[in-house]
């Protein structure tokens, strides 16, 4: 039987807080003869204790909790019946896989608020034991890290080096490039061995790694379908990956703001899945909202909610169907009316 953490966990408290010590003191030599000997037992049949402490790239820390994800999109994941989907099978089939032929690169797409940064934390979670507090879970921000263009050549080396240093690491090391739309194009190209197909690079392979790109890029042709499906009267859950995916993957391809502008990851086809965002509509600000209630510890309230929801602003003006900054906002907003 695996000893659970918590045992161990508390063992140690005892041990270093001195509480066992102190209550040894009184008793007899024999009984704390008997204690020692007991604690060196457990401690020999537990040598990977060290393992329950210091998060290590070991099946304690990281390991997939496949019906974890399936009950997270599903429950705390709003109005993203696509992107739910996507996400399931492509995880699902990669971390089950033991040999998988390259690394797992998605690449998320949509308006601000709908989800991106969510889902990947949603993945970090049911991957890592510490989620995106992992030290094998690394976000790369564009205008954070990669700020100057005049850099440009100093970033693509630093890049190159993190990422082999953090495989050499653990294999099972997870990148979110966030803000990809404001990365300097041609530096996305220079990370392209990584996520093809090789078995190793210089004596390490990146199989097991996955990459996630975050992007607002396509999020516009994403939400003109969703208006044109809204407009013909059809249900949003008529929408297919199909009806968005080649337009998805052109508009980003040439649009030289979009970080992935005529880079061969595409065209080498080493994104596994493009994952389209729909923007979120009224209904699903108001989930948002008393998610978000629920979170706080507060009793969701409906008519809070609505209020938070009534307050943001939609598009098209006139009809007002969509959220223009999805649920992003909602945090700030229900400071003020709770
Ligand atoms: N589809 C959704 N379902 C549930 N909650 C959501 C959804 N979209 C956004 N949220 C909530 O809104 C917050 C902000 O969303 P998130 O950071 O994922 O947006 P984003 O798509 O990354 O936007 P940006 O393009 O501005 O970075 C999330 O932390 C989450 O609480
Ligand atoms: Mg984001």
């Amino acid at each position: 039987m695996k000893p659970r953490r918590q045992h161990v966990l508390l063992l140690w408290l005892l041990l270093s807080s001195g509480v066992l010590t102190e209550a040894i003191e009184p008793i007899s030599t024999t009984i704390a003869v008997g204690v020692a000997a007991t604690l060196t037992a457990f401690i020999a049949s537990y040598p990977n204790m060290f393992f329950y402490f210091h998060e290590c790239c070991r099946p304690e820390w990281i390991s997939f909790n496949r019906t974890g994800l399936q009950a997270d999109l599903d429950k705390k994941l709003f109005g993203q019946h696509i992107a739910s989907r996507i996400i399931s099978k492509a995880v699902n089939g990669f971390m089950t896989n033991n040999n998988p032929k390259k690394p797992l690169v998605l690449s998320l797409h949509g308006w601000t608020g709908t989800g991106k940064n969510f889902i990947s934390k949603l993945i970090a979670e049911n991957i890592y034991e510490k989620g995106m507090q992992s030290s094998f879970v690394h976000v790369f921000t564009s205008t954070l890290h990669f700020p100057h263009q005049s850099q440009f050549l100093e970033y693509k080396s630093q890049l190159q080096q993190w990422i082999k240093g953090n495989v050499t690491n653990c294999e099972r090391s997870m990148f979110i490039f966030d803000e990809m739309d404001k990365m300097h194009p041609g530096l996305i190209d220079c990370i392209k061995p990584y996520l093809d197909y090789y078995d190793n690079l210089e004596g390490v392979s990146y199989r097991k790694a996955i990459f996630v790109f975050l992007s607002n890029a396509g999020g516009d042709s994403i939400a003109q379908t969703a208006l044109d499906f809204w407009k013909g009267g059809q249900s949003r859950e008529e929408i297919k990956l199909k009806d968005l995916e080649t337009l998805l993957s052109l508009s980003v391809f040439n649009n030289n703001q979009s970080g992935f502008f005529r880079t061969s990851l595409i065209d080498k086809n080493l994104v596994d899945f493009f994952v389209p965002l729909l923007p979120l509509e009224y209904k699903h600000v108001v989930q948002c909202a008393m998610a978000e209630m629920e979170a706080r510890d507060t009793k969701p309230n409906q008519h809070v909610a609505d209020m938070v929801a009534k307050d943001l602003i939609y598009f098209p003006k006139a009809e007002r169907v969509f959220s223009v900054k999805g649920c992003k906002t909602i945090e700030s907003k229900l400071d003020y009316y709770l």
